[in-house]
C-alpha cells in the first residue's frame, strides 16, 4: 500500500509573515530542511511558544493544514497556509510575527494523484477547502493540463481568497455578494454539462464533498475529494481520524486526505470532527 514518508521529526520553520485576506489569514513560513510537498498533503503545525506551554492553556495538540503554496528556496521550501480562525489552534498561528517558529511535521498524507488524463480537470472549493487547490492549480498548469476552478464562499470577505488563484475562477457566494447566490455545485453540474469528458479535484466541507461526490456518481465522473477529519497525531498512532469507506475504515491521514470518490459511500462521516 502506498505510504508517504515524512521526515520523521517536529522542525521549526520560520515565519516570514501573516497577511489577513478578507475573512482568513496566509502564513509564509521558511521550512529550511523539509522535502518539497506535493498538492493535498498536509502538515500538523503548532506555534512553537504559546501552545499548551501552562496551565488551562489551549490548544495542547497540533492541528492538521494543507499547504496553498509551496517553492523551493535555499535548500529547503517557502510554505503558504491559508486558514480561518475557528478557535485556538488557528487563534494562535493567525498572530504569529515574522521571525517567530511554526513547528511542523509533515508533509504528511497522500494528495491528489496527478498522473495526466485526458480531458479536463474541473477543481472545486468550498470556503477553507480552497487552500490546497491554489497548489494544485499551480502543477496543473505547470504540466500543462487544461484546469477550470469553480469555487463557492459564504460571503464577499470569503470570496477575497479567489484572487489567489492564477486564472479566472469562476465564484458564487451563499449571500450572492460576488457572483450568483448558488452553491459551487450549481457551477459543477452546468459544466459538466458542457463537457461530460472532465475530471474533478475538489476540496470543502463535508456537505459540499458529499453533493460532489453524489453528482459525480451519478454521471459516472472520475472524482477525488480531499476530505477532513478530526487529527490527533497526523501520522497513523491514533486512530483519531478514521472514515468509513466500501473497503471498510481508512485512516484519513496515512491513506489520505485524497480519496477516489468511488471508495466512498458517502462523504459525510458520522461522529468526525472533534
Ligand atoms: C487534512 C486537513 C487539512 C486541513 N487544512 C486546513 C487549512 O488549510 N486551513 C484551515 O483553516 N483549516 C484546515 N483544516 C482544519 C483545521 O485543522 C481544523 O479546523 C482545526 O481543528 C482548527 O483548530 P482550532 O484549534 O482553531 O479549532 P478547534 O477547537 O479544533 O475547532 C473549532 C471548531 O471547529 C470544529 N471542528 C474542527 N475541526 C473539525 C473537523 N475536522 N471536523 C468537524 N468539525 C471540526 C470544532 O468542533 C469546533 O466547533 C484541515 C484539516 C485537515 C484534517
Ligand atoms: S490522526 Fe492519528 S491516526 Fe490519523
Amino acid at each position: 500500500m502506498e505510504r508517504t514518508l515524512a521526515p520523521p521529526e517536529r522542525r521549526v520553520a520560520r515565519v516570514s509573515g501573516v497577511e489577513r485576506l478578507g475573512s482568513y489569514h496566509l502564513i509564509g513560513a521558511e521550512d529550511a530542511t523539509g522535502p518539497e510537498p506535493q498538492p493535498g498533503q498536509f502538515y500538523m503545525l503548532s506555534s512553537e511558544r504559546g501552545w499548551g506551554g501552562r496551565e488551562g492553556e489551549r490548544p495542547y495538540l497540533p492541528r492538521a493544514f494543507s499547504h496553498a503554496r509551496a517553492r523551493a528556496s535555499d535548500g529547503g521550501v517557502a510554505l503558504d497556509f491559508l486558514l480561518e480562525v475557528v478557535g485556538p489552534g488557528t487563534g494562535c498561528l493567525s498572530v504569529l510575527a515574522p521571525g517567530e517558529g511554526l513547528a511542523l511535521v509533515g508533509p504528511l498524507g497522500l494528495g491528489f494523484d496527478l498522473e495526466a488524463r485526458a480531458g479536463r480537470a474541473l477543481l472545486v472549493g468550498g470556503g477553507i477547502g480552497v487552500a490546497p487547490l491554489l497548489c494544485l492549480e499551480e502543477q496543473l498548469v505547470r504540466t500543462r493540463q487544461e484546469a477550470r476552478v469553480l469555487l463557492g464562499f459564504r460571503t464577499a470577505g470569503h470570496a477575497q481568497a479567489a484572487a489567489l488563484f492564477m486564472g479566472e475562477p469562476a465564484v458564487v457566494t451563499d449571500d450572492g455578494s460576488v457572483g450568483r447566490q448558488a452553491f459551487v455545485t450549481e457551477l459543477l453540474r452546468e459544466e459538466l454539462d458542457a463537457d461530460p469528458a472532465a475530471h474533478v479535484l475538489a476540496c470543502g466541507p463535508p456537505p459540499m464533498l458529499e453533493a460532489v461526490r453524489a453528482l459525480c456518481a451519478e454521471r459516472e465522473t472520475p472524482a477525488q475529494l480531499a476530505l477532513e477529519s478530526g487529527m490527533a497525531c497526523g501520522f497513523g498512532a491514533c486512530f483519531g481520524c478514521v472514515v468509513p469507506t466500501r473497503e471498510g475504515y481508512l485512516r484519513l491521514c496515512v491513506d489520505g486526505p485524497v480519496l477516489n470518490a468511488e471508495r466512498l459511500e458517502s462523504a459525510l462521516f458520522p461522529g468526525a470532527g472533534h
